[in-house]
């Protein structure tokens, strides 16, 4: 049972209880995440102050209903949305505001609702906004009152498909409330750039947008500082203006010896800036940024303050597995720390916008980033998506997009489009103008643009990968920069191995895919060799694929490296994808396409070691497939290793099976009669060991093994814990095919907020306490309660050992 009112209620009563009129403003920003009421239907009055909504059910945002539905095929979200459901809701939140003074202003800001929301206050409409991956605010001031205020939130997702892929539905990023005073720093009102920067020395210009609502022209003095990382001021600057409505106030300044930002030194700055008018402060904001510059120099490649650099990329979708759309920062930090790990330094945001959150932990984690803004422009790709309302509102969402992110140092591309359908170069030439009178500081690109002239950057998907397609174009366009927006596609499930190379278009081919397809195709798909002459692993469901390098839609991870790392011009590639997203399967009862080198519990498939070989500096070894294969005793097995040592030896049950030098295939394979035991590879440079990874065979399933991400966690209803829940035999060995039934009990301040097991075949609900594992393990998502105190999670399955943790919650 939850406590009311919580400590954040408290918190804004007491702010907003403080003010006096002549007090100073300092800008207060908070969270009104939780204690929404919500219902899943339509409700006439509902958007009424004086609305009954005693019995809604509450609950916190970020929250996303179609997570919590049901798998079903009837679903009119389809295969784009993971035949999850979607529908109309409506929230509300009661907000006490004591005290109200002339000079205040309110502003609430919805990080994204989807989709269609219509937002008011004390029944009074505040607007409609179409886009469901856009941030927007309200100024709630001409309409609040003294006391008890109601905010209430319409969302219409009722007609679906809404979009490409999964986009979930409600109001599901976060929300806040600011209040400062009517002469203010406007909404994104903030620009800073660096237009100079060297070791010695950078120039940052910070252009401030002023807003004026008093009635009055206002004196006011705008005070500004840098601060770097240890919060010391290294530039300061003040400037005087009479304003009236609104105002645009440029300051420059100098830094010398700046720490530059970069994926290695992710360095970074603020600006605190205050407004004064008639002596008094009116308002504060901080704009976090970076010093780095960045040079697009055309086929020479792109430039990070002064270097050469390659995009280690992965295009991602905004959802987090059983979370769907409502992705607790916690989550989102853990999966872009796995992408670092990896060694990968850029994430494209296919094909929309995403929350502020992941550019602020890109910023400080060092990833690069390709912000997208759209998928299609003005034809619709799925039935009902914004399409529809692209033609009223580009404009106003560009912008504000652009201008809630320019101030990134980790965003270096725009992306206005991803496989427009039919556009025209007059098209892409108004929306690139447009985008650059906003922001002139980063290239533009588009997926599958590089029809129309008018990108910087040409952005290849699919048809990139076929043999001869971008060195065609750079034939015909030399001083052009490619990118890979969506390259490489391969295929693969965790735990499954199929030693024959498949060929989507071919062996499996998508609904729209035909024999007569891949005759056209064949010729130009990179060939990958069988790695046996007989399949070893026959009798697999088509729907899962090989987690080998051998499950290709065109090329090859390796063979796709091999291309950037010899071209100048193309300056990296957006692997397609990172993480499993929901939606885009191949049909029901598929709920995602396997594209993901990590799948949708975040659990690395053998890809990410692939890519870690190739990506990272950082020594490693990784070995597939496991050792684990009663029955094919005597049967040639192909072991493959991938590593950035020189070479690795084999050892199986302690006899070297030989050691061999990594080939120019970025992998070296060695073919292994099948014996039951330990399988163990050792990398080496210069003949020296560096690392190793071991196998053992499994035996019988006999307990369960819990791993989790953290052993304390703050008590306030937003941290997440990850339990890793493994099948395991009497040596605490994984048993790499299990699929035991798991009960979870959980008591202490915590709740489930999700189950997981990454199969793209098991349509079981999310938010419940049991999940079947699948290739051994599965998840449990936990999040805190406000209450302190020991979380219990027990795992029990029928038959093994039950197996417990203990956490502890504080305040
Ligand atoms: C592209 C599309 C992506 C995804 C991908 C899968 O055509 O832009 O959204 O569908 O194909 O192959």
């Amino acid at each position: 049972m939850r406590i009311l009112p919580t400590i954040y209620t408290l918190l804004l009563l007491l702010f907003v209880s403080c003010q006096t009129p002549d007090t100073d403003y300092s800008r207060e920003r908070i969270s009104i995440d939780f204690n929404w009421k919500f219902i899943k239907e339509d409700v006439k009055g509902a958007e009424q102050a004086n609305f009954d909504h005693s019995q809604w059910r509450q609950l916190d945002v970020p929250h996303d209903w179609s997570i919590e539905g049901e798998y079903d095929q009837s679903n009119p979200a389809g295969i784009a949305g993971a035949f999850l459901p979607t529908g109309i809701g409506w929230y509300r939140k009661d907000l006490s505001i004591e005290n109200l003074q002339k000079n205040d202003t309110y502003i609430v800001e919805f990080d994204g609702v989807y989709m269609n929301s219509d937002v008011y206050i004390n029944g009074q409409h505040l607007g409609n906004r179409p886009y469901g991956y856009i941030s927007f605010a309200y100024d709630l001031t001409p309409y609040l009152k003294n006391g008890k205020n109601v905010l209430a939130v319409r969302v219409d997702h009722s007609k679906a498909p809404s979009g490409r892929w999964y986009t979930g539905s409600g109001i599901y990023r976060h929300v806040w409330l600011t209040k400062t005073s009517n002469i203010h720093v406007a909404q994104w009102g903030t620009k800073v750039t660096t237009p100079e920067v060297s070791s010695e020395k950078a120039s940052v210009q910070l252009v401030a947008n002023l807003n004026n609502t008093s009635g009055k022209t206002a004196k006011i003095e705008l005070v500004s500082k840098i601060l770097n990382k240890a919060n010391e001021v290294v530039g300061t600057a003040t400037t005087t203006a009479n304003i009236e409505e609104a105002t645009e106030i440029t300051q420059n300044f100098t830094v010398a010896h700046p720490a530059l930002w970069s994926p290695e030194a992710p360095n970074m700055y603020a600006v605190a800036t205050e407004v004064y008018a008639d002596g008094k402060l009116r308002d504060t904001y901080k704009t976090p940024f970076g010093i780095r510059s960045i040079e697009l120099k055309g086929s020479k490649g792109f430039f990070l303050n002064g270097k050469s650099i390659k995009f280690k990329g992965l295009s991602n979708h905004h959802d987090a597995g059983p979370v769907g759309a409502a992705v607790p920062n916690d989550l989102l930090y853990s999966r872009l720390k796995l992408v670092k790990e990896m060694g990968g330094n850029a994430l494209r945001t296919t094909h929309n916008p995403f929350a502020p959150e992941f550019y602020a932990m890109c910023d400080t984690l060092g990833i690069l980033v390709m912000d997208e803004a759209f998928d299609g422009w003005w034809t619709a790709k799925a039935k009902f998506d914004y399409g529809n309302y692209f033609d009223t509102w580009w404009k106003k969402d560009l912008n504000d997009f652009i201008k809630r992110d320019q101030n990134h140092p980790s965003v270096v591309i725009w992306s206005l489009g991803n496989e427009v359908r039919g556009f025209t170069a007059e098209q892409q030439k108004e929306i690139v103008e447009f985008g650059k009178t906003i922001d002139n500081t980063r290239p533009y690109t588009q997926g599958s643009g590089y029809g129309a002239p008018y990108i910087d950057i040409a952005g290849f998907n699919g048809h990139g990968e076929m043999r001869g397609a971008i060195e065609e174009y750079h034939e015909e366009h030399p001083e052009k920069a490619i990118i890979g927006t969506e390259i490489t596609h391969t295929l693969q499930t965790r735990g499954i191995y199929r030693t024959q190379t498949w060929y989507r278009t071919k062996d499996n081919p998508a609904p729209w895919e035909k024999p007569a397809h891949f005759k056209r195709l064949e010729p130009k798909v990179f060939k990958i060799p069988n790695l046996s002459e007989k399949e070893v692993f026959p009798g697999i469901t088509k729907k899962y694929q090989s987690s080998y390098d051998n499950s290709i839609v065109r090329i090859g991870v390796r063979d796709e490296w091999k291309r950037v790392q010899s071209y100048d011009y193309y300056l990296g590639n957006f692997r397609w994808t990172g993480f499993d997203y929901l939606g885009e399967s191949f049909g029901w009862p598929g709920r995602t396409a396997n594209f993901g080198i990590i799948d949708l519990a975040g659990f690395p498939k053998d890809h990410y070691y692939l890519y870690q070989s190739l990506w990272s500096d950082k020594p490693m070894v990784h070995m597939l497939p496991h050792w684990t294969h009663p029955g094919k005793e005597g049967v040639k097995i192909p072991v493959v290793i991938y590593t950035n040592c020189e070479s690795a030896e084999l050892f199986l049950n302690g006899k070297s099976l030989g050691e061999q030098k990594m080939t120019d295939e970025s992998q070296i394979v060695f073919q292994v009669p099948y014996q039951k035991g330990t399988l163990k590879v050792i990398a080496k440079n210069n003949g020296k060991a560096i690392c190793e990874k071991e196998f053992k065979s499994a035996g019988e399933a006999v307990g369960l093994k819990l791993n989790v991400d953290r052993q304390t966690v703050k008590a306030n209803r937003t941290d997440v814990i990850q339990v890793e829940v493994s099948v395991v035999d009497v040596q605490g060995t994984m048993l790499p095919d299990a699929a035991n039934l798991i009960n979870f009990e959980v008591s202490g301040p915590a709740r489930i907020i999700g189950v997981e097991n990454g199969d793209i075949l098991d349509l079981s609900p999310h938010k419940v306490n049991y999940r079947k594992a699948f290739k051994g393990k599965c998840l449990l998502l936990l999040q805190t309660t406000a209450e302190a105190g020991n979380i219990e999670v027990k795992a029990t399955a029928k038959g093994l050992q039950e197996e417990a943790i203990r956490i502890s919650s504080a305040k």
